[in-house]
Protein backbone atom coordinates (compact mmCIF):
# COMPACT_ATOMS: atom_id res chain seq x y z
CA UNK A 1 0.00 0.00 0.00
CA UNK A 2 0.84 3.55 -0.41
CA UNK A 3 2.31 5.86 2.30
CA UNK A 4 0.09 9.01 2.90
CA UNK A 5 2.40 11.38 2.86
CA UNK A 6 -0.03 14.51 4.10
CA UNK A 7 -0.49 11.93 7.63
CA UNK A 8 -0.42 14.05 10.39
CA UNK A 9 -0.24 12.40 14.30
CA UNK A 10 -1.84 14.17 16.91
CA UNK A 11 0.03 14.29 20.09
CA UNK A 12 -0.56 15.61 24.01
CA UNK A 13 1.43 18.73 23.58
CA UNK A 14 2.68 18.55 27.41
CA UNK A 15 4.08 15.50 26.57
CA UNK A 16 7.33 15.22 24.86
CA UNK A 17 7.89 11.33 23.55
CA UNK A 18 5.55 11.41 20.68
CA UNK A 19 5.30 8.14 20.77
CA UNK A 20 3.90 8.54 24.25
CA UNK A 21 2.07 11.89 23.35
CA UNK A 22 0.40 10.97 19.93
CA UNK A 23 -3.72 9.53 20.60
CA UNK A 24 -5.18 10.17 17.35
CA UNK A 25 -3.84 11.08 13.30
CA UNK A 26 -4.51 13.60 10.86
CA UNK A 27 -4.37 15.03 7.33
CA UNK A 28 -2.74 17.72 6.16
CA UNK A 29 -4.72 20.18 4.29
CA UNK A 30 -3.56 23.62 2.46
CA UNK A 31 -0.03 23.16 4.71
CA UNK A 32 -1.85 24.77 7.16
CA UNK A 33 -4.90 22.96 9.15
CA UNK A 34 -5.59 19.13 9.74
CA UNK A 35 -8.71 17.41 9.17
CA UNK A 36 -9.48 14.82 11.84
CA UNK A 37 -12.37 13.44 13.37
CA UNK A 38 -14.23 15.12 15.94
CA UNK A 39 -14.34 12.93 18.54
CA UNK A 40 -10.34 12.63 18.41
CA UNK A 41 -10.98 16.46 19.87
CA UNK A 42 -14.13 16.94 21.38
CA UNK A 43 -12.75 16.55 24.80
CA UNK A 44 -9.92 19.11 24.15
CA UNK A 45 -10.58 22.27 26.63
CA UNK A 46 -7.48 24.44 24.65
CA UNK A 47 -5.85 24.48 21.52
CA UNK A 48 -2.39 24.35 23.59
CA UNK A 49 -3.00 21.15 24.89
CA UNK A 50 -2.68 19.39 20.89
CA UNK A 51 0.45 19.88 19.08
CA UNK A 52 0.73 17.94 15.54
CA UNK A 53 3.79 16.17 13.74
CA UNK A 54 3.59 16.31 10.21
CA UNK A 55 6.36 14.72 7.84
CA UNK A 56 6.78 11.97 10.20
CA UNK A 57 6.90 8.60 9.61
CA UNK A 58 8.24 7.33 13.21
CA UNK A 59 7.69 8.53 16.26
CA UNK A 60 9.93 8.60 18.33
CA UNK A 61 12.04 11.18 20.48
CA UNK A 62 14.41 12.12 17.94
CA UNK A 63 11.76 12.77 15.09
CA UNK A 64 12.60 13.63 11.70
CA UNK A 65 9.33 15.87 10.97
CA UNK A 66 8.23 19.06 12.55
CA UNK A 67 5.83 19.43 15.95
CA UNK A 68 3.82 22.30 15.67
CA UNK A 69 0.88 24.04 17.73
CA UNK A 70 -2.09 24.40 17.26
CA UNK A 71 -4.04 27.39 17.28
CA UNK A 72 -7.45 26.38 16.82
CA UNK A 73 -9.51 24.17 16.96
CA UNK A 74 -13.00 23.73 14.99
CA UNK A 75 -15.57 20.84 15.48
CA UNK A 76 -18.20 20.20 12.54
CA UNK A 77 -21.41 21.84 14.33
CA UNK A 78 -23.59 18.51 13.32
CA UNK A 79 -21.35 16.10 15.09
CA UNK A 80 -23.39 13.81 17.17
CA UNK A 81 -21.02 11.60 19.71
CA UNK A 82 -24.30 9.11 19.93
CA UNK A 83 -24.72 7.98 16.16
CA UNK A 84 -21.16 9.40 15.49
CA UNK A 85 -22.81 11.16 12.18
CA UNK A 86 -20.60 14.13 11.05
CA UNK A 87 -17.15 12.87 13.11
CA UNK A 88 -14.94 15.78 11.40
CA UNK A 89 -12.91 18.39 12.94
CA UNK A 90 -10.28 20.88 11.48
CA UNK A 91 -7.00 22.37 13.49
CA UNK A 92 -5.41 25.43 12.15
CA UNK A 93 -1.63 25.42 13.02
CA UNK A 94 0.60 28.28 14.30
CA UNK A 95 2.46 27.99 10.70
CA UNK A 96 2.09 27.04 7.94
CA UNK A 97 4.17 24.30 5.86
CA UNK A 98 5.84 23.60 2.19
CA UNK A 99 6.23 19.93 2.97
CA UNK A 100 4.82 17.59 2.99
CA UNK A 101 2.57 17.93 0.30
CA UNK A 102 -1.58 18.41 1.59
CA UNK A 103 -4.18 16.14 0.71
CA UNK A 104 -6.81 16.89 -2.01
CA UNK A 105 -10.37 16.43 -1.05
CA UNK A 106 -12.74 13.80 -2.36
CA UNK A 107 -15.38 15.80 -4.72
CA UNK A 108 -18.81 16.92 -3.23
CA UNK A 109 -21.46 14.80 -3.06
CA UNK A 110 -18.70 12.19 -4.06
CA UNK A 111 -19.43 8.55 -1.97
CA UNK A 112 -16.88 5.91 -2.99
CA UNK A 113 -18.32 2.44 -5.04
CA UNK A 114 -17.85 -0.47 -3.61
CA UNK A 115 -14.95 -2.46 -4.24
CA UNK A 116 -12.86 1.18 -4.55
CA UNK A 117 -9.33 0.36 -2.80
CA UNK A 118 -8.89 2.82 0.06
CA UNK A 119 -5.15 3.22 1.50
CA UNK A 120 -5.69 3.83 5.49
CA UNK A 121 -2.66 4.59 7.57
CA UNK A 122 -2.10 5.34 11.03
CA UNK A 123 0.13 4.34 14.47
CA UNK A 124 -2.49 2.88 16.05
CA UNK A 125 -2.82 -0.55 17.46
CA UNK A 126 -2.07 -3.85 15.27
CA UNK A 127 -3.01 -6.59 17.85
CA UNK A 128 -5.80 -8.03 19.61
CA UNK A 129 -3.69 -7.80 22.74
CA UNK A 130 -2.93 -3.93 22.29
CA UNK A 131 0.56 -3.15 19.65
CA UNK A 132 0.93 0.53 19.23
CA UNK A 133 3.39 0.46 16.08
CA UNK A 134 6.31 3.48 16.15
CA UNK A 135 6.65 3.18 12.21
CA UNK A 136 3.65 4.60 10.43
CA UNK A 137 1.26 1.34 9.14
CA UNK A 138 -0.86 1.08 5.68
CA UNK A 139 -3.23 -1.25 4.49
CA UNK A 140 -5.31 -1.13 1.47
CA UNK A 141 -8.81 -2.17 1.81
CA UNK A 142 -11.87 -2.84 -0.13
CA UNK A 143 -15.29 0.11 -0.37
CA UNK A 144 -18.00 -2.41 1.73
CA UNK A 145 -21.88 -0.96 0.25
CA UNK A 146 -23.82 1.16 2.70
CA UNK A 147 -26.17 -1.49 2.00
CA UNK A 148 -23.95 -4.68 2.82
CA UNK A 149 -22.61 -2.80 5.81
CA UNK A 150 -25.76 -1.89 7.12
CA UNK A 151 -27.07 -5.39 7.26
CA UNK A 152 -28.74 -7.28 10.12
CA UNK A 153 -25.24 -9.01 10.73
CA UNK A 154 -23.35 -6.37 10.37
CA UNK A 155 -23.75 -2.47 11.76
CA UNK A 156 -27.61 -2.77 11.34
CA UNK A 157 -28.42 0.66 10.28
CA UNK A 158 -25.84 2.63 12.39
CA UNK A 159 -23.98 3.46 8.99
CA UNK A 160 -25.64 7.27 7.67
CA UNK A 161 -24.79 8.44 4.64
CA UNK A 162 -22.39 11.05 6.11
CA UNK A 163 -19.95 7.80 6.97
CA UNK A 164 -18.88 4.97 4.49
CA UNK A 165 -17.41 1.23 5.44
CA UNK A 166 -14.44 0.07 4.21
CA UNK A 167 -12.45 -3.50 5.21
CA UNK A 168 -12.13 -6.67 4.88
CA UNK A 169 -11.61 -9.84 7.56
CA UNK A 170 -7.87 -9.09 9.11
CA UNK A 171 -7.88 -5.61 7.17
CA UNK A 172 -8.72 -2.69 9.41
CA UNK A 173 -7.84 0.67 11.28
CA UNK A 174 -8.25 0.15 14.87
CA UNK A 175 -8.22 2.50 18.19
CA UNK A 176 -4.92 5.44 17.60
CA UNK A 177 -5.38 5.19 13.84
CA UNK A 178 -8.90 7.77 14.48
CA UNK A 179 -8.69 11.17 12.60
CA UNK A 180 -6.25 9.62 10.28
CA UNK A 181 -6.52 9.05 5.99
CA UNK A 182 -8.59 7.00 4.01
CA UNK A 183 -7.60 7.54 0.38
CA UNK A 184 -7.93 6.77 -3.17
CA UNK A 185 -6.17 7.89 -6.53
CA UNK A 186 -7.36 10.77 -8.56
CA UNK A 187 -5.12 9.76 -11.02
CA UNK A 188 -2.03 7.32 -11.40
CA UNK A 189 0.35 10.45 -11.51
CA UNK A 190 -0.76 11.37 -8.21
CA UNK A 191 -1.29 8.30 -5.96
CA UNK A 192 -3.49 8.02 -3.17
CA UNK A 193 -3.51 11.89 -2.76
CA UNK A 194 -7.35 12.34 -2.27
CA UNK A 195 -8.86 12.29 1.01
CA UNK A 196 -12.32 10.12 0.36
CA UNK A 197 -12.30 9.16 4.47
CA UNK A 198 -11.44 10.23 7.82
CA UNK A 199 -11.23 7.09 10.26
CA UNK A 200 -13.98 7.29 13.24
CA UNK A 201 -15.10 3.86 14.68
CA UNK A 202 -15.94 0.13 14.48
CA UNK A 203 -17.10 -2.80 15.88
CA UNK A 204 -13.95 -4.33 17.50
CA UNK A 205 -11.39 -4.12 14.83
CA UNK A 206 -10.77 -6.27 11.58
CA UNK A 207 -13.71 -8.07 12.83
CA UNK A 208 -15.49 -10.58 10.23
CA UNK A 209 -18.61 -8.79 9.18
CA UNK A 210 -17.44 -5.64 11.04
CA UNK A 211 -15.80 -3.23 8.77
CA UNK A 212 -14.03 0.07 9.55
CA UNK A 213 -16.64 3.31 9.39
CA UNK A 214 -14.99 6.23 7.93
CA UNK A 215 -16.70 9.76 7.65
CA UNK A 216 -17.13 10.72 4.26
CA UNK A 217 -14.88 13.45 3.09
CA UNK A 218 -17.55 13.80 0.10
CA UNK A 219 -20.59 13.93 2.33
CA UNK A 220 -21.85 17.82 1.12
CA UNK A 221 -22.26 18.78 4.78
CA UNK A 222 -19.08 17.56 5.47
CA UNK A 223 -17.27 18.79 2.78
CA UNK A 224 -18.45 22.18 3.50
CA UNK A 225 -17.51 22.27 6.69
CA UNK A 226 -14.06 21.60 6.16
CA UNK A 227 -13.99 24.70 3.28
CA UNK A 228 -15.70 26.84 5.41
CA UNK A 229 -13.24 25.85 8.39
CA UNK A 230 -9.90 26.80 5.90
CA UNK A 231 -11.29 29.35 3.86
CA UNK A 232 -12.27 31.72 7.72
CA UNK A 233 -10.68 35.29 7.55
CA UNK A 234 -10.48 35.02 11.41
CA UNK A 235 -7.77 32.17 10.77
CA UNK A 236 -5.37 34.83 9.61
N1 LIG B 1 -12.45 5.14 17.36
C1 LIG B 1 -11.15 4.60 17.13
C2 LIG B 1 -10.10 5.60 17.55
O1 LIG B 1 -10.45 6.49 18.28
C3 LIG B 1 -10.97 4.12 15.73
C4 LIG B 1 -11.74 2.90 15.52
C5 LIG B 1 -11.67 2.41 14.15
N2 LIG B 1 -12.15 1.09 14.25
C6 LIG B 1 -12.17 0.24 13.23
N3 LIG B 1 -12.56 -0.98 13.45
N4 LIG B 1 -11.80 0.63 12.03
O2 LIG B 1 -8.92 5.46 17.32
Amino acid sequence: SAINVFQAALLQASITNDRGAQFCGGSLYQGRYIVTAAHCVDFIASPSEVAVLVGNRTLSTTSQGKRIEVTSIKIHPAWNPNSEDSDVAVLTLAETVTTPKSAVLAARGSDPAAGTINTVSGWGNTESTPAYPTELRSVDVPVVSRTTCNGASSYGGAVSSTMYCAGATGKDSCQGDSGGPATTSSSSSTPYNTLTGIVSWGNGCADAGFPGVYARVGDPANYDFIVAATQDPTNG
